[in-house]
């Protein structure tokens, strides 16, 4: 894997400047450094492999129901592979989601690390046995990240596929009881096929995803990239995202040093509202390009609405 291909963190880059300048402004320098001082490196790499927190978001978003309580764990940017994210960590991933006993349980994409310092393989069987352990009412559901489609996405499907977990791709499903209904939407990815430094086509359908929405129930959008977020309608009462990883390797009070984002640091991570809109992106648990992470440590978000 070369800094330059679709394996790199980079989706976006802002006019003039390069995909791969990118990178060396960003990640790369912030790991770099991080290795370059031995005990930020070590600092890093302990972040990655041993916090585990949960993210508490309570919120009724415009057009949800006040009196209708909802929560989803969110499981975002999984990246399993050693050494931060081996088999017994998406164990204990799966293990805590679980213990949260949400009614919801979504998984953002991106399941397998790609960086080029894996230590422990996760094959495609072994971590999606582990997703297929999750547990919730409503059910499990998820959608495609970038790395999944760069680097085998037909595995991903077929892993999903086996453990019974529904893969949403510009789809939307009517959930919830009687009188208390809602639709959770899924988008395709919108980087999904890299077509050069910069330049990608993505396979997402807003109109068409929300085209499946047919009652006038309240409507909640996963979607892997939160750039998407822009176009959004308010008729949508959340957007869910992951792929940031919060910048991943972060320094106290001031913004991540780099996003993948076409928008900098505006969606990088957290509970965002423009225009009555609310996005709720997560920092997610695995690590791209390096196994390091700084100030932002793995999460499994907990949303309550109502
Ligand atoms: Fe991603």
């Amino acid at each position: 894997m070369s800094i330059g291909d679709p394996a790199a963190f980079a989706p976006h880059a802002a006019p003039g400047v390069s995909r791969r300048g990118l990178l060396k402004a960003g990640l790369g320098v912030a790991g770099v450094g991080a290795l370059v001082f031995p005990g930020t490196g070590a600092y890093a790499a302990l972040e990655a492999a041993n916090d585990l927190v949960i993210t508490p978001y309570r919120l009724t978003p415009p057009g949800w129901r006040a009196g209708q309580r909802l929560t989803i764990s969110v499981i975002a940017d999984l990246h399993a592979g050693g050494p931060n994210m081996g088999l017994q960590r998406v164990r204990q991933v799966v293990d805590a989601a679980n213990a949260l006993q949400s009614d919801l349980i979504v998984l953002m994409g991106d399941y397998f690390a790609t960086h080029r310092f894996v230590t422990e393989v996760v094959p495609n069987e072994a971590w999606s046995e582990e997703l297929g352990r999750l547990r919730a009412p409503f059910g499990v559901y998820s959608i495609l990240g970038n790395h999944d489609w760069w680097h085998g996405v037909k595995g991903v499907r077929e892993a999903l596929n086996r453990v019974h977990v529904p893969l949403m791709e510009n789809d939307a499903v009517l959930l919830g009881d009687p009188g208390r209904r809602f639709w959770l939407a899924g988008l395709g990815d919108q980087l999904a096929h890299w077509l050069g430094p910069s330049r990608f086509r993505g396979v997402d359908d807003l109109p068409g995803t929300l085209k499946k929405v047919t009652t006038d129930d309240p409507v909640l959008l996963l979607v892997h990239e939160p750039d998407i977020f822009v176009q959004v309608p308010e008729r949508v009462s959340l957007t869910i995202a992951g792929h940031t990883h919060g910048g991943q390797i972060r320094l106290p009070l001031v913004p991540p040093l780099w996003t993948p984002s076409a928008y900098g640091a505006r969606f990088a991570y957290g509970h965002i509202v423009e225009r009555n809109r609310h996005l709720i992106v997560s920092g997610g648990l695995g690590c791209s390009q390096v196994p390091l992470r700084l100030g932002v440590p793995p999460e499994i978000l907990h949303i309550t609405l109502g």
